[in-house]
């Protein structure tokens, strides 16, 4: 079953992706910075970050020497700052303990700070052409579409059974050169040709292999439960404006979605919301307004504005008119403030 190995190391020399300033070399503290980089970032925002970076600490030995504070400065703008400050720890127990010299195999590599089983791999492929198999989350979309893997990847086992799936894809005795080109290959091909929602199997090197590809359901897997269900509700905004152009908005309660923020009234139900606003004179036709479809951790809201003309109106509840999209300084739920933008007067 060395098939996919050969295909996907001939593929990415043809077709993955080359030059980048971490590639080309065998040098573990580059490797090893890049991927931590890489770990949250995309490629071309790390770039620049990189050559910084290794501009001012070329090695281990200087990263130790440093103060955290100045790594964190030069991290700033990469994010999830944890990772700087486990590089800086990194770096130092790699002095401290091993002789400022990374370990060679990806079962040491991992007992470092940050470094956890991929990355411990890739570095281990990358620069000591360790034959071992990566395995971060494109890579586990890219292995259980390749082999119909079934398996509940919210369970710890079956993580275990894929990661000796991949094993058993690498060759036992892959050349350096080729362990390299594969661990990049399989990153290369979970990013560019088997993307999550639309993978581009009609240009896979893996496609005559692929069993999810046989199976015409490349998207089924992986396989993974616990994935978050947001429950879906929709929300109907009473969208009430004046003639001269303000919106009347309320102040949310103080628990629950959108607490302490200002928005239009919410109605649970298109019979209500097909009501005039009570109490308002002058009303015109309303105006169903395309839905908003906003995600939040636990629920997918579809928000529907239902705008009401009116001449005059007098809401009994507290609230304020907003006219002007200065007001939207307002504190306004991100959807509302984005849907207001434009339809509120920008001048005067
Ligand atoms: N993401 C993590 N490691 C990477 C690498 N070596 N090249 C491109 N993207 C990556």
């Amino acid at each position: 079953m060395s098939l996919f190995f050969d295909a996907l190391v001939r593929w990415q020399r043809q077709h993955g992706r080359h030059g980048l300033p971490w590639q080309g070399t065998r040098d573990p503290y580059l490797v090893w910075l890049s991927e931590i980089m890489l770990q949250q970032t995309q490629v071309s925002t790390v770039l620049a970050y990189f050559d910084r970076f290794v501009a001012r600490f070329p090695d281990v030995q200087a990263l130790a020497a440093a103060d955290v504070e100045e790594v964190l400065a030069l991290w700033s703008g990469l994010g999830y700052y944890s990772r700087a400050r486990h590089l800086h720890r990194c770096a130092r127990q790699v002095v401290e303990r091993h002789e400022g010299r990374f370990p060679s195999r990806a079962e040491v590599l991992q007992t470092l700070p940050g470094i956890g089983p991929s990355t411990a791999a890739a570095i281990a492929a990358f620069c000591f052409g360790e034959r071992v198999s990566i395995l971060d989350g494109n890579v586990q979309r890219v292995l259980t579409r390749l082999q119909a893997f079934e398996g509940d990847l919210a369970q710890v086992g079956q993580v275990r059974a894929l990661w000796q799936l991949a094993q058993g894809l690498v060759p036992p005795h892959a050349a350096h050169d080729d362990m390299a080109a594969y661990t990049q290959g399989l990153m290369d091909l979970g990013a560019m040709v088997c993307k999550r929602s639309r993978p581009a199997c009609e240009i896979c090197p893996a496609q005559a292999l692929c069993e999810a590809r046989a199976r015409q359901q490349p998207t089924t897997f992986p396989v993974k439960t616990r994935r978050l269900r947001r429950r879906t509700e929709q929300w109907w905004l009473q969208v009430v404006r004046r003639a001269d152009g303000a919106v009347w908005l309320e102040p949310r309660p103080d628990r629950g979605i959108w607490s302490g923020l200002y928005a239009f009234p919410v109605l649970a139900s298109a019979e209500a919301a097909a009501q005039p606003p009570q109490g308002a004179e002058g009303i015109g036709e309303p105006i169903w307004h395309e839905p908003v479809h906003h995600s939040l951790t636990h629920r997918e809201l579809i928000l529907q504005p239902v705008e009401w003309p009116v001449l005059q109106h007098q809401p009994s509840g507290l609230g304020r008119w907003v006219r002007h999209v200065d007001d939207l300084a307002l504190g306004l739920p991100a959807p509302l403030r984005v849907w207001l933008r434009g339809r509120l007067d920008s001048e005067g």
